[in-house]
This record gives structure tokens, sequence and C-alpha cells, in this order.
């Protein structure tokens, strides 16, 4: 597969977030390969380079989280950030840790504010742009974790709020108390689950969405072969679509995507970030890489057309009968298990939550 559509490199569109004011890039960058989740840390000096190409290209939201590393991915974009802060949105994650070995979600308000402290610290800004919790915690109503994080925005720690893998009526509870810049959740080819109820919520309350894994962790841009080759720690090994009996079915749907590819005079990547960049105005996706390279093949994605017969053509190879595998393994709550209890009458009071809940 050739690297086309990057001779000229693309001028990034800017879009509007959500309905508060947020401007970011038409595409963003995921970073948590750069620190963890896949494989090792990659070498601090050239994921700095990365980064800074990205801002020179025009790609400014940069997508990360205090799980990410734990830590050490917001402590690499704080030291890549020295001296273009002015230039770059910053988007990062609170709500999962390891405790004890074990995954907890967090959300509770004393945490909020820690946590958005120590984020502040590690990213060495005044401010964070958009401030997501990561994953929702069922034990508390949204309702009290979004009290505090109002508090953030009045107080300017947090510019923006959004929600990762978070149900409707979450997002229509959250949204309530303060309006939502962005909903987070899996989009592309294979991961279409928000489709139904999400995305027309989302696009009822003016709420930007912002695609993670748009590449299908890697494997709609490099196919199966690149499965093979993982490290040992890379999470990837053990996501069900990636088992070895589910890989010979999804193996067809790389090849047809190819196919198409090898008609438009793109890449696979291309192809595929080209669709989820074409779901609408309010769709910004972050596919994450770790290579100049892809970088530059993958904002060659923005010169890409489609047709609405190639997008049902593309849609095709990917159906939900095709497609083998749970999209998600660890840290396997997403929106369809994330709702929160309902708010008790006696925590009806913003300020009181804190209280309530020790
Ligand atoms: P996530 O949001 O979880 O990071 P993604 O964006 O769907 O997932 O895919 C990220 C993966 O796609 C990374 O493993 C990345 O590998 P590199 O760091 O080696 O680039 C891979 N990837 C990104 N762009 C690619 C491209 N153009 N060709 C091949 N692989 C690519």
């Amino acid at each position: 597969m050739t690297l086309r559509m990057t001779m000229t490199m693309p001028a990034v569109p800017r879009i509007q977030l959500g309905s508060n004011g947020l401007e970011v890039s038409k595409i963003g960058l995921g970073c948590v390969g750069m620190s963890a989740t896949y494989g090792p840390p990659k070498p601090e000096p050239e994921m700095i380079k990365l980064i800074h190409r990205a801002i020179d290209s025009g790609v400014t939201f940069f997508d990360t989280s205090d799980f990410y590393g734990p830590y050490t991915n917001e402590i690499l974009l704080g030291k890549a950030f020295k001296g273009v802060r002015e230039r770059v949105e910053v988007a990062t994650k609170f709500g999962v840790r390891l405790k004890d070995d074990k995954l907890e979600i967090q959300g509770h308000p004393r945490y909020v504010r820690e946590a958005c402290e120590a984020s502040l610290k590690r990213l060495d800004i005044d401010c964070i742009d958009l401030y997501y919790v990561h994953r929702i915690d069922i034990e508390v109503p949204i309702e009290v974790t979004m009290w505090e994080l109002k508090k953030l925005v009045e107080e300017g720690k947090i510019k923006h709020i959004g929600l990762s893998e978070a149900s409707a009526s979450t997002i229509r509870r959250a949204h309530s108390v303060h309006p939502l810049t962005a909903v987070q959740t899996e989009w592309s080819l294979w991961s279409r689950d928000l489709e139904e109820q999400i995305v027309p919520t989302c696009r009822e309350l003016g709420i930007g969405i912002v695609a993670y894994s748009p590449l299908g962790r890697g494997f709609l841009a490099a196919g199966p072969g690149f499965i093979q080759d993982l490290a040992e720690s890379d999470f990837r090994k053990r996501f069900p679509r990636f088992k070895q009996q589910n890989l010979e079915q999804n193996k067809h749907i790389y090849n047809r995507i190819c196919e198409m590819a090898d008609r438009k005079g793109c890449t696979a990547a291309q192809l595929a970030l080209a669709w989820v960049l074409q779901r609408g105005e309010d769709v910004c996706p972050i596919p994450g890489t770790t290579k100049i390279d892809n970088f530059d093949q993958n904002i060659g994605a923005l010169m890409v057309s489609l047709t609405s017969a190639d997008k049902a053509e593309l849609e095709s190879y990917a159906t939900g009968d095709i497609v083998k595998g749970d999209r998600h393994a660890f840290m396997s709550q997403t929106w369809m298990n994330s709702e929160t209890p309902p708010l008790p009458l006696w925590t009806s009071m913003e300020g009181s939550s804190a209280e309530a809940l020790a």
C-alpha cells in the first residue's frame, strides 16, 4: 500500500465542538500509544517531534488521560506543549485509576477536584480546554460529579466538560447541570453501536462527538498482520476482535477496504478515516499514531471524497453480523452499562453532594 494523498498536505479545517465556543481541528491526535497501552512507551524526543509536527500541520486537538501511563502521557504532553500552549487544545480525562492492581471508576466530587489539580500540574498548564469523565461511576449520580465539574469551570480550571462512553440518558442528565461540549465514544466502520441513541442525543443537544479508535485500534489501517507482531504488553492482545478465530473472519473486512482504497487511489487508513470524518461537521476523529509517516498519511484522509454509494459500500463490509467479537475487553464498561443511580431527594441541592456521599 502506498502513501498516496500525502504529496500535498491538506489544510486542516477547524470546527466548533459543541455549542459553547470550543474550536478544534477537524482531526485530532490520540496520544495514548505514545506512553502506554499499545506496547512499551515510545522514545520521548520522537514523540515530542511528532506532536510538533502535528501542530505545524494544523492538528491542534490532543487527547490524553490521567490513566494513560498512568500519568506519564500527561507529563509527556506537558513537555511537548512548552512554548506552544496557545496553539493547542488540550483534552484530558479523569475517573479511571488502578487501586491495588484493580481498575476503579471514580466520580466522587472530592476525587474530581484532586484529579483535575493533579492533571493541571502534570500538563503544566493553568486550564484544561476539555475535561472528560473517562468512564461513568455507576455508584454516583452523574449530577453530583457534574456539580463539581461545573465549579471547576467557574474557577477557570477547566473550560469545557465532556463525557466518555456515556449512555443517552446520562448525557441528558449531565447536560442539564452544565452544557456538555463533547461526548467521546468509539466510532469507526466496525464500531457503530453509538449511531442509534448516542449520536441523535448529541445532535439534539448540540454536543460535539469525538470518535476514538477511528482506525479500529490499527486493524482498519494495517490489517491482521500487525496483530501477530504486537508486544506482549500490548492491550490489543486481549481484545476479542483480535483473537485468532475472530481474526479469520475479520480479515475479510480489511481486505475489502484495501480493494476499495486501491480503486480510490488512497490507503486503507485514509479510507477508514475519511468515512468517520464525513459523518458530520460535529464529528472529530482522534486517530492515534506514534509515527510521523502514519500521521502524514492520516491527515491525507481529509482529501478523500466519498460518494453516498462509496459510503454504503464501505458500510456493507462491516455490518453487525460480519464483525466478529466485541469491541471492548479491558475496562469493559461502555455506554451500554454505565447508568448512574437517580439523584436522591436529599442531595438535590448543589454543594451538598460531597458531604452527602462521604
Ligand atoms: P486508538 O484511538 O485506540 O489509538 P486508532 O486510532 O483506531 O486507535 O488506531 C491506533 C493504531 O493505529 C496505532 O497502533 C497506530 O500505530 P502506529 O503508532 O504505529 O502508527 C495505528 N495506525 C495509525 N495510523 C496508521 C496508518 N496510517 N497505517 C497503519 N497503522 C496506523
